[in-house]
């Protein structure tokens, strides 16, 4: 086994993406993306207004082959090529989890290499460091659909948890309030799109739990004091002012409590990944903010915020190249925590 340059295969099957990517990489080396393939099930889902649990890995089964095919034809890469095999094995949901790192395991057992089992919620967090030569100590905001955390990095591999939401994630939340709204499944772009001709300012909807000292999240209250307005709001619905309302409150709270985090820790740098750090207004704000306290600002390429197999490929390259590896014989973890 080469463990100087190693090309990874992996393969995120965790909620409604089906993803493959190849990456190749050697340590203190930029990582190459090869090919990152993702066949969303967005359109499929919509129509429920939400994922569906059997939906998503029926699809997940019927897509993976084609795009295994595809990754290893856009990368150029030969399957027999392949060091080591790597799949999410939590959390998410366990029927979709189950197809993607069954099928990993198995081409790393038909290829006599290693099988790796990565934690999503890693990937994610890596991700804004998946075209850096290496990952510095920062602190680290990951913003999801499923997740709202707060964490110190020291490095890979090295975190400590320093706060999380208490009840919904942000992501869930915009998605909430979209469907409030009466907008199309997920709410987060849809809301991004209305906010832009609307006034932030035009509601004052709570920031909870912003001025408490701890670094845990709160969004239900906030996603409550919507939907009471909506009840109060008579005739033409202000879905602009609305959304930006709504949009600004959340990016309040995200921006406040990580620059408050990265002050309470002493780090210089902090680091958005998931896919709510898509959202353009939220960005700036921590731009914005981050110039302000003298912190620099690293955020995941717009293709890798939402789900995508290349950072989870990136995560098992570099326990790859520590020398790590899983039991073929390991189990999926829907509900695995990262610390
Ligand atoms: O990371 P991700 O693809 O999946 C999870 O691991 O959850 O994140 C999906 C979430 C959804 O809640 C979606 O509404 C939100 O990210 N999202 C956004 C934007 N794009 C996606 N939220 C706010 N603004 C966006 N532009
Ligand atoms: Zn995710």
């Amino acid at each position: 086994m080469n463990l100087v340059v190693a090309l990874l295969l992996a393969i995120e099957s965790s909620c409604d993406e089906t993803a493959v990517a190849i990456v190749r990489g050697s340590v203190g080396q930029a990582t190459e993306v090869l090919a990152s393939e993702i066949s969303s099930q967005i359109p499929l889902h919509r129509e429920h207004g939400g994922v569906v649990p059997e939906l998503a890995s029926r699809n997940h089964s019927l897509h993976l082959r084609g795009l295994v095919e595809k990754a290893l034809a856009d990368a150029g890469v030969a399957m027999g090529e392949i060091d080591a095999f790597a799949a999410t094995t939590g959390p998410g949901l366990a029927s979709s989890l189950l197809i993607g790192s069954t099928a990993a395991k198995g081409m790393a057992c038909a290829a006599r290499r290693p099988f790796l089992g990565i934690n999503h919620l890693e990937g994610h967090l890596l991700s804004p460091f998946l075209d850096q030569t290496q990952v510095p100590p920062h602190t680290a905001l990951i913003v999801s659909g499923g997740h709202t955390l707060l964490l110190d990095v020291e490095g890979p591999g090295r975190y400590q948890k320093l706060g999380s939401t208490r009840d919904d994630a942000a992501g869930e939340a915009y998605d909430k309030v979209g469907k409030m709204l009466g907008l199309p499944y997920p709410g987060g772009p849809e809301i991004e799109k209305v906010a832009r001709g609307g006034n932030p300012r035009a509601y004052d909807f709570p920031r909870s739990m912003l001025h408490e000292p701890h670094l845990d999240f709160s969004f239900s209250g906030l996603k409550t004091a919507v939907l009471y307005t909506l009840q109060k709001e008579k005739g033409q619905l202000p879905l602009a002012d609305l959304a930006a309302s709504f949009q600004q409150a959340v990016i309040d709270i995200l921006v406040q409590k990580t620059l408050r985090a990265a002050q309470q820790t002493g780090r210089r740098q902090i680091a958005l990944s998931g896919g709510v750090s898509l959202n353009q207004a939220l960005r700036q704000a921590f731009l914005v903010a981050g110039d302000r306290a003298g912190l620099e600002i690293s955020v995941a390429s717009p293709v890798f915020c939402t789900d995508n197999a290349a950072m989870i490929a990136f995560a098992a390259l570099l326990r790859h190249l520590a020398g790590e590896s899983s039991p073929l014989g390991g189990d999926i973890h829907p509900n695995l925590p990262l610390v």
